[in-house]
């Protein structure tokens, strides 16, 4: 807590002198607590609220996304090598790779798709409750009932994908399925209001880490690359991955 305090009164005393012209979060939070409204007075608690809830939001699930990424690449090389081909045509080997050359990267996408299939962060999603009585399927569901989605089944199911456990981001390439909430049998990110509201930066920072750490860097494994989860507040992995890096660009200026 005494961190967002720090960062808050940084961001007012900053703002006494002179407002960025690259507003952040919290200035867009203050402009609002500044302007004031008759439906919510935004107070400095909901500012902490929210930032906390980004940062808890936010912060495993990408990075147990990254690790699982990871995880499946240097379990099957093929996937690494077309994925690192890819980058080195694209990119070249003379730099790093940027968050404009993303949009270029399709078997990246792909790879972090099929990532999010086998291993959602989430795998039950957020309990949702039901605000009215409805019908779905055939069956009435009443007024406050406690649903989980179970994604993590879901991305494994046979009656809706090939080989589910197999790691094949070819699956994605030239297909219309996303995980942007509108695909049901790819539902990471979840669907709706209630949707993840950070999925196009978890997403944007999942696929540049990956990038750059596949693109700058050979690896060496040490030991297994098992697939075991443990539950936690996400899914993560319950083994560590044990891999080396080596340096692979062509030069030691990587910006
Ligand atoms: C790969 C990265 C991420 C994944 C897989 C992910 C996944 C999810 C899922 C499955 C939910 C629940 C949706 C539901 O129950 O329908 C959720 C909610 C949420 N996510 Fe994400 N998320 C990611 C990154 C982020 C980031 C980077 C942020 C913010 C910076 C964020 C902020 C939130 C918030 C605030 C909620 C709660 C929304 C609510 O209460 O209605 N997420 N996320």
């Amino acid at each position: 807590m005494s961190l967002l305090t720090s960062s808050i009164d940084e961001h007012i005393e900053r703002r006494r002198v002179k407002k960025s012209e690259k507003p952040d979060i919290v200035d867009v939070m203050l402009d609002m607590a500044e302007i004031g409204s008759a439906e919510m007075q935004v107070s400095r608690l909901h500012i902490k609220a929210i930032i906390t809830d980004m940062l808890i939001a936010g912060v495993e699930t990408s990075t147990t996304t990254l690790e699982w990424a990871m995880t499946e690449l240097l379990r099957n090389p093929q996937a690494m090598s077309r994925a690192q081909e890819e980058i080195e045509l694209k990119v070249g080997r003379d730099r790093m790779v940027r968050e404009s050359d993303l949009v270029s990267l399709d078997y990246l996408r792909c790879m972090v798709k099929e990532t999010l299939r086998l291993h959602a962060p989430a795998p039950l999603l957020m309990a949702h409750e039901s605000t009215q009585g409805c019908n779905v399927g055939g069956y009435y569901i009443p007024p406050k009932t406690r649903l989980f989605v179970n994604v993590w089944a879901i991305g494994r199911d046979e009656r809706v994908w090939e080989d589910p456990l197999e790691f094949k981001p070819e699956r994605f390439i030239g297909s219309s399925i996303d995980v942007n909430g509108h695909h049901f049998e790819l539902l990471s990110f979840g669907t709706g209001r209630r949707g993840c509201p950070g999925i196009y930066m978890g997403l944007s920072s999942v696929y540049l880490v990956v990038a750059q750490l596949i693109h700058c860097f050979h690896w060496n494994v040490e030991g297994g690359l098992d697939r075991e989860e443990t539950f936690g507040l996400t899914l993560p992995k319950k083994f560590p991955i044990s891999a080396f890096p080596s340096w692979k660009l062509t030069t030691d200026d990587p910006s």
